[in-house]
This record gives C-alpha cells, sequence and structure tokens, in this order.
C-alpha cells in the first residue's frame, strides 16, 4: 500500500501505518474507506474517556465560543479552576501548564535546579534518571532519556544528567549525593516495554531524596491520569513525590501537559523564570476541567481495574497458548505490556493486528502494548483478544 497523499508533505519523523483516520467514536477509529478499528491505544494513552466524547466535544465547543485565548499576563478561569482541581485530588500545593508531556519534563527539570539555585545550593544541579526512562524529545527531557538511539545525532546535549539502574535500591542510594537536585522516575516504564517500578524502590527514593535534600519527581505523563486505576500512579504506589508531571490523557487529546509542585518543590519558580504564549490555555483546560467530572460520574477507577483484570487474565491466555511467541503480560492497570519472543517481532504482531481491525503498540524490547481507552468495554476486551489470537495464527503461519 502507499503513504497517503496526506502525508506527502510531512517530514518523515514517523513510520505512519498505511491508513487515513478520518473520525473517532468511543472505542474505535474510522478510516477513510469506512472501515472501523478498535482501538487498544487510545492515540498513545491519550484517548482516556475514548473518541469523540460528547462532554469533551460540548467543553470545547463552549469554550471556544467563549474565550480561545488569552496570554498568562492574565488570569482566566479554566486554568485557575483545573489548577485548583488538580492540587486539591493530588494533595500537591500548585501548578504549572504547558502544552505537552516534554515541556512538562522540561519545567519539573528548570524547577529543580531554580529551586536548589534560589536556596544558595549552586552545585546541586544533576538531575537523576533511570535506565530504561523515557522522559520526552526536547533536549533537556532528552538527556534524561536513557535510550541512546533517540539521542543519536542531536550531540551536544545539555550536561548535568546522570542515570541510575531502575529498581536498584543501592544503586540509587550511591548516586544521591547533593550535587543532586531531582531524581525523575516512571512509576510505570512505558516506551521501554512497561516495566513497573517496585515499591520499595520508588519508597526508597522518597526517603533518599528528603533526607539528601534532592526533589522526587515522578513522571506520570503515560502512567497517570488513571491508568493505572487511580488518577495519580502514586497512588497506586502509595508514594509521595514532590513534583507530578502529566499530559497525554489530560484533556482526553487536547494538547496540554502539567507540572503538580508539592510542598518542597512549590516555591521553585516565581514570577519571570519560566513561561509559556499557549501553556493553560482555555480549551485545553475546559476539556481537562471535562474529563476530571465524567470520571468521577463513571467511577472510572472501579472500571478500570474490572477491565485490567480481564485483560490481564486473557493476555496471560494468550502468552501460555503462544508460549512460543510470547512471555507473560505485564504492567498495571490498563497499561500493558505482552513480550515477544525471538524470532517473532512485535512490529510484525501489531501490523497483523490492525489489518484484523485492532489498533495496538509496541514498545521497547521486543513487546506489544495496550494502552486501550478507560472507558472499553467487557465486550471490547473480547473483541481485542479474539483479534489478538487470529493476528498471532496468521503471523504462525507466514
Ligand atoms: C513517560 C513519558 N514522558 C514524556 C513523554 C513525552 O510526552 P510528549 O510526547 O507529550 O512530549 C512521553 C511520551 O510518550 C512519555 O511516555
Amino acid at each position: 500500500m502507499t503513504a497517503s497523499p496526506e502525508s506527502d508533505a510531512l517530514l518523515p519523523t514517523y513510520q505512519r501505518a498505511p491508513i487515513t483516520i478520518v473520525a473517532g467514536e468511543g472505542c474505535e477509529v474510522i478510516d477513510d474507506r469506512g472501515r472501523r478499528y478498535l482501538d487498544f491505544l487510545a492515540g498513545i494513552a491519550v484517548c482516556a474517556l475514548g473518541h469523540a466524547h460528547p462532554a469533551i466535544a460540548a467543553a470545547v465547543a463552549e469554550q471556544a465560543r467563549t474565550l480561545v485565548h488569552v496570554s498568562n499576563l492574565y488570569h482566566h478561569e479554566p486554568a485557575g479552576t483545573l489548577a485548583r482541581e488538580l492540587v486539591a485530588r493530588s494533595g500537591l500545593r500548585g501548578a504549572f501548564f504547558c502544552n505537552s508531556g516534554t515541556e512538562a519534563n522540561e519545567a519539573a527539570i528548570k524547577l529543580a535546579r531554580k529551586r536548589a539555585h534560589r536556596r544558595g545550593e549552586i552545585g546541586r544541579t544533576t538531575i537523576l534518571a533511570c535506565t530504561g526512562s523515557f522522559h520526552g524529545r526536547t533536549l533537556g527531557a532528552l538527556a534524561a532519556t536513557a535510550n541512546l538511539t533517540y539521542k543519536e545525532g542531536f550531540a551536544p546535549l545539555p550536561g548535568g544528567f546522570a542515570f541510575t539502574a531502575f529498581n536498584d535500591v543501592s544503586a540509587l542510594d550511591a548516586a544521591i549525593g547533593d550535587h543532586v537536585a531531582a531524581f525523575i522516575v516512571e512509576p510505570v516504564q512505558g516506551e521501554s516495554g512497561v516495566h513497573v517500578a517496585d515499591r520499595a524502590f520508588l519508597a526508597a527514593a522518597c526517603r533518599l531524596c528528603e533526607e539528601r535534600g534532592a526533589l522526587l519527581i515522578f513522571d506520570e505523563i503515560q502512567c497517570g491520569m488513571g491508568r493505572l486505576g487511580k488518577l495519580f500512579a502514586f497512588e497506586v504506589f502509595g508514594v509521595k513525590p514532590d513534583i507530578v508531571t502529566l499530559a497525554k490523557a489530560l484533556a482526553n487529546g487536547l494538547p496540554i501537559g502539567a507540572l503538580l509542585a508539592g510542598e518542597r518543590a512549590v516555591g521553585g519558580f516565581m514570577p519571570g523564570d519560566h513561561g509559556t504564549t499557549f501553556g493553560g490555555s482555555p480549551v485545553p483546560c475546559a476539556a481537562a476541567l471535562a474529563h476530571l467530572r465524567v470520571r468521577d460520574e463513571l467511577d472510572l477507577d472501579s472500571r478500570v481495574r474490572l477491565r485490567s483484570e480481564q485483560l490481564f487474565a486473557g493476555l496471560g491466555q494468550l502468552s501460555a497458548t503462544f508460549a512460543d511467541v510470547f512471555d507473560a503480560p505485564r504492567g498495571v492497570g490498563l497499561l500493558i505490556g505482552l513480550p515477544v519472543r525471538a524470532p517473532y517481532a512485535a512490529d510484525a504482531i501489531r501490523d497483523a493486528a490492525r489489518e484484523r481491525g485492532l489498533l495496538i503498540g509496541t514498545a521497547g524490547g521486543n513487546a506489544v502494548r495496550f494502552a486501550p481507552p478507560l472507558v472499553i468495554s467487557e465486550k471490547n476486551v473480547l473483541q481485542a483478544l479474539a483479534l489478538m489470537e487470529a493476528a498471532v495464527l496468521s503471523i504462525q503461519k507466514r
């Protein structure tokens, strides 16, 4: 199949699949030939309430009719209300809004350094991150990303970044010295293959950061906003970080990023320290507020736990049936990775699933990734499992 003409003029930063999506409806998207696909990736962990949700559409339309843009030189109601909602729900102290995940992490890196500087700790500049991490594509967030393939050809990256082994408490103990401004970690590493942090590792990170004057940043850009079965991933792990970064699902598809700062971090930024033209614009903030409202109405956390159990059980069965193709599934809530065994390739399974009407993703280390809308039904899960089985059978025959 040839590439869609719509993409001819786009720089080839993505290897796009050969379909053109024209609409979305609930947990499905529809291509230009009218074919429907069950979307078990939800963008990439973005459309938590599914596509074209009426409450999101109404909030966007209403806000677009009222006020699309106002600079951050003035107050406006949607950003103020969203900040208050997120602060109240997280128990943290303040919010900064931007437009994407990578920008939220840039803000966190800058805040951690500025806080240390403001306290007179001039040598406290290092941002410590984990092996396997992914924090975004802008230069600072990229410097905090472990995977070298994302960094190749972009040197020189900003200095002052170091790495410690994911889930290794004694390595972390050795790495957090008084030169460390912050330790940044994903409670569940999505891009590197869906690897879950140990509760003890995150608890140790919290203790060590506090004892040694560093900030603890949880990058919840992929695993937050209800995906793990609670609004914030930190609630699932029982560990309170100093900073949480959010994006992806926050406004159910409209571009927004957020940094939430707790007691130890909240004084890091003063007027003029950081800024953005579009960050916290009225329309994405209105969409995020509608998202929070619908979450509450649906009791989404209970639904996520039920569908997670069902999907884990089904994928467990699939991996047992096709033990030559898969290892056991891993993850939390509705962020699940299914490791693929060589010589089979996750890419080929993803493509075979798409050809059968199921959209899934891949992740590092040869795994397929499931991050469906959080509103999926029992029937959707059964459909996805049947389509996965058909996809695997077709691969085995080749
Ligand atoms: C954990 C994590 N951090 C940061 C990012 C970057 O977010 P964005 O693509 O919105 O810049 C991503 C995106 O996949 C992510 O998964």
